[in-house]
C-alpha cells in the first residue's frame, strides 16, 4: 500500500496543494465563462473617469480590468475626463477659474490647458498602463480621423464647452478588430477646426451608439441609482429603459446622477444593449459587473 492509499484508508484527509483562496478564484472564473464566451468580440465603451482615475490602487486595478477584458476577446475602447489634472495645471499657470451657474467657462486659454493636458498627459498615461499590462492601447482624441465633431454648447455662454454634433468612428473599426484599445479623450473640433471640451459621458454614450456596443459602462463615484440617495443599500441592480425613464419623471434620479442616466439612455434608445453605471471606488469594479451573475452597480437593459 502506497502513502495516498495508506491514508485514503485509515481515513485521514489529504491534504490538496491549493488553498481555499484558490478554489474562490477558479470558480469565480468559471462563472465568467458564459460572460467571455458572450462578449468576445463585442464592444464595450467605458467611460474611465472619478477616483478611479486619481487613486494609484484603483488606477492600477482598473487599467489590469481593461487589459483582462481586452485580452479574452472583448473590443474596449475607453473614453476618458481629465481628473483634478487639469484644475492642478491651470492652478500652475496662474488661470483663473471663472464660473456661471456652477458651470466652469472654458476661454481660449483655458482650454489650450485643458487639451495640452487631457490629451498630451492624462491620455497617455491611461494607454502607458494599459501596455504595462500587456494589451496594446492606443491614444486618440475627438479631433483624430474626425472621429467626433463638436458643437459649440448653449450658443457659447461657457466658451468653447461643446456637446457632440457628429461621429464617425470609421478609424476605430480596424484597430478594435486588431486587438488595440483605443483611448479617447474627449476634445473634439468644431466644423471652423476650434477645439472644444465635451463631457465625457457624452462622448462615450455617443460613441458607444455609433459602433453598435454591446455595453456602455459609466465608471462613478457613487454605488449606482440609489431608489434614496442616502442609503447605499437601496441600490436599483437592474431596470428597464422605461423605468429608467419614470425615475427621472419621479425626481428620483437627480441632480448629478441625471445626466448620467440620460446619457444611457440615448445611447440605449440608439440601440446599445445595456448601459451600466458602477462604483469606480471599489477594484476591480469593472470585472466584478462583466464578469459576475449578480454584477455591481446599477444596468439599464435596452431590449427586452
Ligand atoms: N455580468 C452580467 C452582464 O454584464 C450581469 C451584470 C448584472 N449587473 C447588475 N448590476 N445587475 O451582463
Amino acid at each position: 500500500m502506497n502513502k495516498e492509499e495508506q491514508q485514503a484508508n485509515s481515513g485521514t484527509k489529504l491534504n490538496p496543494p491549493f488553498t481555499d483562496k484558490d478554489s474562490i478564484r477558479v470558480s469565480v472564473l468559471s462563472e465568467a465563462l458564459p460572460y467571455i464566451q458572450r462578449f468576445a468580440n463585442k464592444r464595450i465603451v467605458i467611460k474611465y473617469g472619478g477616483s478611479a482615475m486619481v487613486d494609484k490602487t484603483l488606477q492600477n486595478a482598473v487599467l489590469r480590468d481593461i487589459a483582462l477584458l481586452s485580452s479574452v476577446g472583448v473590443q474596449i475602447v475607453v473614453v476618458h475626463g481629465g481628473g483634478p489634472e487639469i484644475n492642478q495645471w491651470l492652478e500652475k499657470l496662474g488661470i483663473k477659474p471663472i464660473f456661471l451657474d456652477g458651470l466652469r467657462i472654458t476661454d481660449t486659454e483655458t482650454m489650450d490647458v485643458v487639451e495640452m493636458v487631457l490629451v498630451g498627459r492624462v491620455n497617455k498615461q491611461i494607454v502607458s498602463g494599459i501596455n504595462n499590462h500587456g494589451s496594446l492601447a492606443v491614444g486618440l482624441c475627438g479631433i483624430d480621423a474626425g472621429l467626433i465633431e463638436a458643437r459649440t454648447l448653449g450658443g457659447g455662454s461657457h466658451g468653447l464647452v461643446g456637446e457632440v454634433a457628429k461621429v464617425n468612428t470609421k478609424l476605430l473599426t480596424p484597430l478594435l478588430d486588431e486587438g488595440y484599445v483605443p483611448v479617447i479623450s474627449s476634445v473634439a473640433n468644431s466644423h471652423d477646426g476650434r477645439s472644444h471640451n465635451i463631457n465625457a459621458d457624452t462622448v462615450a454614450g455617443e460613441l458607444a451608439a455609433a459602433l453598435g456596443a454591446e455595453k456602455l459602462i459609466l465608471l462613478t463615484d457613487t454605488p449606482g441609482i440609489l431608489k434614496n440617495e442616502n442609503d447605499p443599500s437601496s441600490l436599483i441592480e437592474k431596470i428597464r429603459l422605461s423605468e429608467a425613464r419614470e425615475l427621472i419623471d419621479q425626481k428620483i434620479v437627480k441632480e448629478g446622477m441625471r445626466p448620467k442616466v440620460e446619457c444611457c439612455i440615448r445611447s440605449l434608445a440608439q440601440g446599445v444593449n445595456a448601459a451600466h453605471i458602477i462604483d469606480g471606488r471599489t477594484p476591480h469594479a469593472l470585472l466584478l459587473e462583466v464578469f459576475t451573475d449578480s454584477g455591481i452597480g446599477t444596468m439599464v437593459m435596452g431590449r427586452g
